[in-house]
């Protein structure tokens, strides 16, 4: 049995991960990826943002997204896709470009429509919208919100229901787990998109925890019900728990799992969270010691594919379920 095939034996949909196109030649992770009890569920980590899909205005570049949606679905696993509207990894002519409201919502709408519709049938879910927020719940800046103001969001649900109404249609962000106040902002969002008519259809919650600050499972599970009460569902969209310091001791490692297990746990708690998706699921990989020097060990199994305490700690938990 695997993460994937327990998962779905607990009542959920999946358990994914993160994948990109460098991790094609490495063959001791395809076995792994592969294995339809491990993962029935995959995110492009990188392909399908802006800066990839259409890096100079109306060139739209499908290339390396397709060969993950295309590995995928060969295999008979589902798509997750990732991301529309978000203020990081643009193209330069996005970016930077002098927009009015009209001519920047021109280019959404193109964007939106051209790459919902190359992928039309193939999401699971969209992340429509991605980190909108600052921590303090308020509106994160960006080209999108000093030119449209907050309406960027409904304006962005709206043309992706027009495109592809039958995937789910998410907005995905980081911290919602840990800070109350982003946890506020997001709940705002969710009510400003349905108040304007437009389908919102889930919370992803990314879930890029610290070993030893995770919230507790309860305490988990009763921030993802407050998006279930406004009739969305959620799932957990890029789990990955960092070890602060390098290496982490075995009493580290442990915690490590009860973090993990207090986050799927949490999920399991709540019948409308689908699934679990983690940001890769090896070391190897893991985008945290890129970003935050210092600190990893961030996956379930070890640069050398071997399953950590973790990811034990999490079969068990599931097996029980
Ligand atoms: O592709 C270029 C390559 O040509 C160049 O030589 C190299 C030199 O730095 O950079 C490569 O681009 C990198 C890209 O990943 C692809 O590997 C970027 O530098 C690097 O910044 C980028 O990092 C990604 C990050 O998003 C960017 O924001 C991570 O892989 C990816 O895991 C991370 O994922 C995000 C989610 O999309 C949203 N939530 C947070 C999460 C973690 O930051």
């Amino acid at each position: 049995d695997g993460l994937h095939s327990l998962m779905v034996a607990a009542g959920k949909l999946y358990f994914g991960t993160a994948m990109e196109t460098n991790n094609f030649n490495d063959a001791a992770y395809q076995a792994i990826s592969t294995d339809k009890n491990e993962f029935g569920m995959f995110t492009p980590e990188n392909s399908q943002k802006w800066e990839v899909t259409e890096p100079k205005q109306a060139q739209f570049v499908f290339t390396q997204a397709d060969a993950v949606a295309q590995k995928v679905k060969s295999n008979g696993q589902l798509l997750r896709c990732h991301t529309l509207t978000w203020h990081s990894q643009l193209p330069s002519f996005v970016s930077s470009g002098t927009w009015t409201p009209a001519t920047l919502t021109a280019v959404i709408t193109a964007h939106i429509t051209n790459v919902m519709t190359h992928y039309a049938g193939q999401c699971y879910a969209w992340d429509v919208v991605n980190e909108a927020l600052n921590e303090d719940g308020t509106f994160r800046e960006s080209v999108f919100l000093s030119t449209l103001g907050p309406a960027y969001l409904p304006l962005s649900f709206s043309i992706a229901s027009k495109v592809d109404p039958s995937t789910k249609l998410y907005y995905n962000d980081f911290n919602l787990e840990t800070s109350p106040r982003k946890a506020d902002g997001a709940v705002k969002i969710v009510q400003l998109i349905q108040a304007a008519g437009a389908q919102i259809d889930g919370v992803g919650f990314q879930a890029h925890l610290n070993v030893g600050q995770t919230p507790s499972r309860a305490a988990l599970a009763a921030t993802l019900g407050r998006f279930v009460a406004l009739g969305v569902e959620v799932a957990y969209t890029e789990l990955d728990v960092a070890h602060a310091t390098m290496p982490p001791s075995e009493a580290d490692r442990e915690r490590q799992a009860a973090d993990y297990v207090a986050a799927v746990g949490s999920c399991l708690d709540v019948e409308r969270c689908v699934g679990v998706t983690v940001w890769q699921f090896s070391d190897r990989y893991s985008w945290v010691p890129g970003t935050f020097p210092g600190k990893g060990d961030a996956c379930l199994y070890t640069r050398d594919y071997q399953k950590k305490p973790a990811y034990k700690a999490v079969v068990k938990l599931l097996q029980g379920a």
